[in-house]
């Protein structure tokens, strides 16, 4: 997953080049995976742009009226999302000194944090070895795996796949790759499994099943 990270990551404007040596900024990483949930990434994108350059700093955004970041986050929607931001902005310069914690659990008692979320700040911006999970995650998992047993109740079961395989170094790049694949390549229909850098070890592929995975829980 790695090597095709190197060569295929999207550029999106929160990462810094795989194997560039740069740090990603956990202010950055944080409030980028606060935008993307419920938000795709082409909308995120602009906003993204917008927020840091207005607020390039958790200082700045945690010193900024409240009615000025409600005004620009105006259109992303889910605005407890918003209000949240700031809340958690402001916890980290009070509480934290202005540095985010790094560890899964500390992240998770911040406003707005939740286990996505810590994850995925872990992972990206500190290299802990947490498995993040999203959707695309899950369907990436449930078809490496040929995990038959519908969502959400094969959530635990797909989690403990993508923690084995979670390498110690990398995690947060390891992380995208997946989310990367999952959006590209492993798509919920008409996977391109012909392409696909995972093509001799999916299960569901050579089940001839890709595409039904992974199966939902009639409602
Ligand atoms: N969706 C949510 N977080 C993402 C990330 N870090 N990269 C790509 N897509 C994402």
């Amino acid at each position: 997953m790695l090597d095709w990270y190197d060569a295929h990551a999207r550029d999106l404007p929160w990462r810094v080049p795989p194997q560039s040596g740069e740090n990603a900024d956990p202010y950055r990483i944080w409030l980028s995976e606060i935008m993307l949930q419920q938000t795709t990434v082409v909308t995120v994108k602009a906003y993204f742009e917008r927020f840091t350059a207005r607020w390039p700093t958790v200082h700045a955004l945690a010193a900024e009226e409240d009615a000025e970041v409600m005004g620009e986050w105006a259109g992303l929607g889910y605005y407890a999302r918003a209000r949240n931001l700031l809340k958690c902005a402001r916890a980290v310069v009070a509480e934290h000194g202005g540095q985010f914690p790094q560890t899964e659990a500390q992240l998770l008692t911040l406003p707005g944090v939740g286990p996505y979320t810590a994850a995925a700040v872990a992972s990206i911006a500190f290299q802990q070895p947490a498995a993040v999970m999203d959707g695309n995650i899950e369907r990436v998992m449930a078809r490496l795996f040929a995990v038959d047993d519908p969502l959400p109740g094969s959530k635990p079961a797909l989690k403990e796949h993508a923690t084995r395989l979670t390498p110690m170094a990398r995690s947060g790049d390891h992380a995208q790759a997946l989310m990367d694949l999952g959006a590209t390549i492993c798509t919920p229909k008409s996977p391109a499994c012909g392409i696909c850098p995972l093509m001799r070890a999916c299960a569901a592929r050579k089940a001839g099943i890709a595409a039904e995975l992974p199966r939902k829980a009639p409602k």
